[in-house]
């Protein structure tokens, strides 16, 4: 199960997955975007109505899940929110609302994922992920860059716990990638430091040792190999894939 797949990274997941033989759950809040990608993905994509704020939400996926596929062997951790502010601008409201997506639904997702994979008896493989916003602060991105900072953290903390049961918890932090979040975050670096449409993306990508902004392909290769039983003896890392950005 992917969250947060309808669109974007979780989405170029979703194809690599079902292109290396899995069958892929699009978890989603939003339905009918997620019903569009897995009509587009092929029969071994299939739609799941996901809000990763709602516990009543994430256990009813988790069970929709074993009844359609009859397991569930790989959670990917995708969904998330973005924000922008100067700090003395931020409000309670995007707090509140980039936690419940960032951290309280990436913590509880994982644990619903943890205790049906623990049932199953055969382990698993949890994939959280996180961003190179999480490796350092930002000016104007106070509240992403710690619930980033916090899935790093968690990924540590439910690797060491889980590995007994030979559920590998990893991460991936990716730095630009394109798509329709950064477009997002074009507009709101546009109208918070004055720039025109296009521009932020323009001096970011400039700034990345490999002259470009990643595209969801060029995270897939990381997502397979923590997915698969090459990656067994390892846990609790977070991997960077962000053209060079960060070196940790
Ligand atoms: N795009 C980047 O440059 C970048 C960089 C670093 C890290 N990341 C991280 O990678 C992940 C994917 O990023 P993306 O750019 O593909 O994001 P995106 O904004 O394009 O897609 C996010 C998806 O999450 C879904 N979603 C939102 N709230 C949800 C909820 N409550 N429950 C279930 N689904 C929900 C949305 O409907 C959407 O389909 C995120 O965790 C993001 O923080 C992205």
């Amino acid at each position: 199960m992917i969250t947060g797949a309808a669109r974007g990274i979780g989405r170029g997941f979703a194809e690599a997955y079902v292109a290396e033989g899995a069958t892929v759950a699009i978890g989603d809040i939003n339905m009918e975007a997620a019903e569009n990608a897995a009509a587009a993905i092929g029969p071994k994509a299939y739609a799941v109505h996901l809000d990763v704020t709602d516990q009543s939400s994430i256990d009813a996926a988790v069970a929709s899940v074993v009844m359609k596929a009859g397991k569930l062997d790989i959670l990917i951790n995708n969904a998330a929110l973005f924000d922008a502010a100067e700090t003395v601008d931020i409000t309670r409201g995007s707090y509140e609302k980039l936690y419940a997506v960032n951290v309280a639904g990436t913590l509880f997702t994982m644990q619903a994922a943890a205790r049906q994979m623990i049932s199953q008896g055969h382990g698993g493989k949890i994939i959280n992920m996180a961003s190179q916003a999480g490796r350092r602060g930002e000016s104007l991105v106070l509240v992403y860059c710690s619930t980033k900072a916090a899935v790093i953290s968690m990924t540590q903390s439910a690797g060491l716990n889980l590995i007994k049961h030979g559920i590998n918890v990893n991460a991936i932090a990716p730095g630009v990638v394109d798509g329709e979040h950064w477009e997002h975050v074009d507009s709101m670096f546009a109208k918070l430091e004055g720039k025109k449409p296009g521009q932020k993306k323009a001096e970011v990508a400039a700034g990345v040792p490999a002259g470009r902004f990643a595209t969801p392909a060029d995270l897939t290769g990381m997502a397979i190999f923590l997915a698969s039983s090459e990656s067994d003896y390892i846990l609790s890392q977070t991997y960077n894939v962000d053209g060079g950005q960060w070196m940790s």
